[in-house]
């Protein structure tokens, strides 16, 4: 695992037609809100990625029984032998979303033990909004500096006022809100396709979730959850995230069994740049409509607005655009070092805090690349595949931990890609 280099010979179209897997950001929600159920339950529809399996090792260690089958993208999960509510700081500090096991671990057992989350070096990520919702619906926080620990028996009728739109607050809130017998209303909600989602996990289980993907979400909770059999949604970044590779290398490629709504903010984005995007059901066709694509100002904002994953993603399509175009990253403080990288392949590129001004080049060359998170790795590939001549990448990692199988899929759409 993570131990090769990806090495790209660039300059090829991609053609054809792929697929996308299950959404990443929902199943390492929907994987820990297990452990709120009385009974066992099934997940369909996984992406086979690393931290799924980090996810199932910590599942493990608190004492499940976990079938994991992922050929199939499938999961049973019986949490039934589940006593503990303590999942240690090596196992929480291999991802970011070990901290859904707070909610869960506290809606379940009015306790949780966590450590301090690792994850992608994207700038600051602090959890107080998670630590101010758990207050506010009745626990104690009794975090120290190696735990994040909350602790106290959950009240109904109670309310959570976000102060900062947080998709990962949101999310634990609704898990720990779960089981409480009787209302729980958040407000300031995110509202991206992963909460809709874990909204209906929760739901299939017996809590009743209403408002998901509004700012307002009303949950009842049940305080016995039941056997569900669930089958999680596209994954939203991975289905932009090919849909930009297909960009950049002129080529005509259809990403099948994504949802279509889910991409708009970067669909209308491709459109003004001169991409075509043609949307049916459950595909998107994506068509060069110009030889050099135009540039554009882009701001990350939150769901529907254009979101900061898919913005190191398209940046590498700037590089090579007419004119100038401005990215505002408004989200994370430190998400353009993917443009440190590819500065080394002859793009122009000027980077002050949260702004980024690309000038638009002929083309990019080939160059030996450090992967410093999961979308920056993303984007380093696509930065490959649009490049003439070879490039390695390096800290693959970083890619493995979200994306299924990402060369095999490209390959498959003809590019040259292979560990090395
Ligand atoms: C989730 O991170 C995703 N991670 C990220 O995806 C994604 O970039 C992000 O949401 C935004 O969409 C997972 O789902 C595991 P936030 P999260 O809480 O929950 C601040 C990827 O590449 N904030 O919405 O950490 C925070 O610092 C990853 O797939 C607080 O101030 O994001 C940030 O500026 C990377 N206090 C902003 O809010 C808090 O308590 C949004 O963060 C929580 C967050």
């Amino acid at each position: 695992m993570g131990s090769y280099k990806l090495k790209i010979e660039g300059g090829r179209k991609l053609e054809g037609e792929t697929y996308v897997s299950g959404g990443k950001n929902t199943a390492v929600a929907v994987i820990p809100a297990v452990l709120l159920c009385d009974e066992p339950c099934e997940i369909d529809n996984l992406p086979d990625i690393e931290d799924v399996r980090v996810l199932i090792d910590i599942l493990k260690e608190l004492g499940a029984q976990v079938e994991y089958d992922a050929e199939r993208r499938h999961i049973a999960i019986d949490p039934r032998g589940v006593t503990q509510c303590r999942v240690s700081s090596e196992q929480s500090q291999r991802m970011r979303a070990s901290y859904y096991f707070l909610g869960a671990l506290l809606g379940r057992f009015g306790e949780a033990q966590v450590g301090y989350p690792g994850g992608c070096n994207i700038g600051s990520r602090p959890v107080d909004q998670h630590l101010k919702a758990f207050e506010a619906l009745g626990a104690a926080d009794l975090s120290d500096t190696e735990y994040l620990h909350v602790k106290g028996e959950l009240k109904p009728g109670r309310r959570v006022v976000f102060d900062k739109i947080t998709v990962g607050g949101t999310m634990n809130a609704m898990l720990a809100a779960a089981r409480i017998p009787g209302k729980t209303v958040l407000y300031n909600t995110a509202r991206e396709p992963h909460i809709v989602d874990l909204a209906n996990f929760l739901s299939s289980m017996g809590a009743t979730v209403v408002g998901a993907g509004t700012n307002t979400i009303r949950i009842t909770g049940c305080p016995k959850l039941h056997h569900s059999s669930y089958t999680i949604i596209p994954d939203q970044i991975e289905t932009g995230t090919l849909m930009i590779a297909a960009a950049a290398t002129h080529g005509i490629v259809t990403i099948c069994g994504c949802i279509p709504t889910h991409m708009e903010a970067l669909s209308c984005k491709l459109l003004e740049m001169g991409v075509m995007v043609d949307e049916e059901d459950d595909r998107i066709t994506i068509r060069p409509a110009r030889k050099r694509y135009r540039a554009v100002n882009i701001k990350t904002e939150e769901y529907p607005g254009f979101p900061t994953d898919l913005q190191q993603p398209i940046s590498m399509l700037l590089t090579t655009c007419e004119g100038c175009s401005k990215i505002e990253e408004t989200i994370f403080s430190n998400r353009f070092r993917q443009l440190n990288e590819v500065e080394k392949m002859g793009a122009q590129v000027l980077v002050n805090g949260q702004l980024a001004m690309i000038n638009g080049v002929e083309k990019l060359h080939g160059a030996t690349l450090e992967a410093t998170d999961l979308r920056a790795g993303a984007a380093l590939v696509i930065a490959g595949l649009m490049s003439e001549g070879t490039t390695l990448i390096t800290n693959t990692e970083y890619i493995e931990r979200g994306y299924e199988h990402i060369e095999e899929k490209l390959r498959i759409l003809g590019a040259v890609i292979s560990r090395v």
